[in-house]
């Protein structure tokens, strides 16, 4: 049985992003926010994307156009109570995760599958709190969710063969290469890109090397997209501090411990593109870098 109504609760970077992937992939999809200003902010996310889609050529206006018209903007949890499937991608906050996925849980028929797209949490303790424990699973998204071509699916003890199996062909039917992976603190990507991104700082900290001379060496030397600054900068310095934060709290291993410089530049909102500073300044044409 294959997914074909799609809910998303969030529509943040990531939500808007799914809600975009999943509508042009012809399913039906309900995103929902908490409030009408969050909401059409998302929508202005998704309908930024599509207009740069268009622009490439890689879809026509009229596509454009029935994309949106596949997405219905609501901010009434009940109205994802019909879903085969429902993404959470809100703030990352177990609490916050948890209650709303017991408020879908009295919603949701029993066959829906809850996923949650949580960078650092682990799916077991989503799990734990809902009567369908063998209903819920990872699905993880990269930044921009449009253009990243992964999806970690995440399986618990308690996941059932089917669940995995829908949320699998899920991935794949919205264009993605899905990876198995089990469900510890980081999945596989964070488990490994986290420690780098919080090393270059701590490198940064001891003087190593400029900011910009060290971003220009990961991109030149060793052919990554975006250097380790520019990449917080694009992931948000709050979402990194706070991903840090669960990752130092599960294993203690100063690897994942948050640096100084990191919690300083977030304690001043310097969160990265999204608040136009973070280790750089977005306001002109090129980021300039900041003193840190
Ligand atoms: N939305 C939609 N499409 C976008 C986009 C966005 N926000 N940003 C870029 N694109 C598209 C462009 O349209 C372009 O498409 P075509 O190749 O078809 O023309 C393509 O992406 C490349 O874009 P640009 O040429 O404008 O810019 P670029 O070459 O510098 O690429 C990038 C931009 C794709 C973001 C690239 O720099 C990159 O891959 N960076 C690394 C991103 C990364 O590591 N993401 C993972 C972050 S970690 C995470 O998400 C997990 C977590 O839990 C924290």
């Amino acid at each position: 049985m294959s997914i074909q109504k799609v809910g998303v609760a969030g529509c943040g970077l990531m939500g808007s992003g799914i809600a975009e992937i999943s509508a042009r992939a012809e399913l039906d999809v309900v995103v929902r926010e908490v409030d009408q200003p969050s909401l059409e902010a998302g929508r202005g996310r998704i309908e930024k994307s599509l207009g740069r889609a268009v622009k490439k050529e890689k879809i026509s206006g009229e596509e454009r156009d029935r994309v949106l018209e596949r997405i219905r903007f609501t901010t009434e949890l009940e109205e994802l109570a019909d879903r085969d499937l429902v993404i959470e991608a809100v703030v990352e906050d177990l609490e916050i995760k948890n209650q709303l996925f017991q408020n879908l849980d009295g919603l949701c028929g029993p066959d829906t599958i809850f996923a949650s797209n949580t960078s650092s949490l682990t799916i077991t303790d989503m799990a734990a709190a809902v009567n369908r424990p063998d209903r819920v699973v990872g699905l993880h998204f990269f930044n921009p969710v449009p253009v990243m071509k992964l999806v970690e699916v995440v399986r618990t003890i308690a996941t059932s063969e089917e669940t995995f199996d829908r949320a699998f062909q899920f991935a794949r039917t919205v264009g993605k290469e899905p990876i198995a992976a089990r469900d510890n603190s980081g999945f596989v990507v964070n488990l490994l890109l986290v420690p780098y991104m919080l090393d270059a700082i701590r490198q940064l900290e001891r003087g190593v090397a400029s900011m910009t001379d060290m971003d220009k060496a990961m991109v030149l030397g060793c052919g990554y997209p975006m250097g380790p600054f520019t990449l917080c900068d694009f992931v948000g310095n709050d979402t990194t501090l706070r991903i840090a934060e669960i990752m130092f709290d599960e294993y203690r291993e100063e690897r994942y411990a948050p640096p100084p410089l990191l919690k300083r530049l977030v304690a001043m909102g310097r969160y990265g593109r999204k608040s136009g500073k973070g280790f750089y300044d977005y306001s002109g044409d090129d980021p300039v870098p900041l003193p840190v």
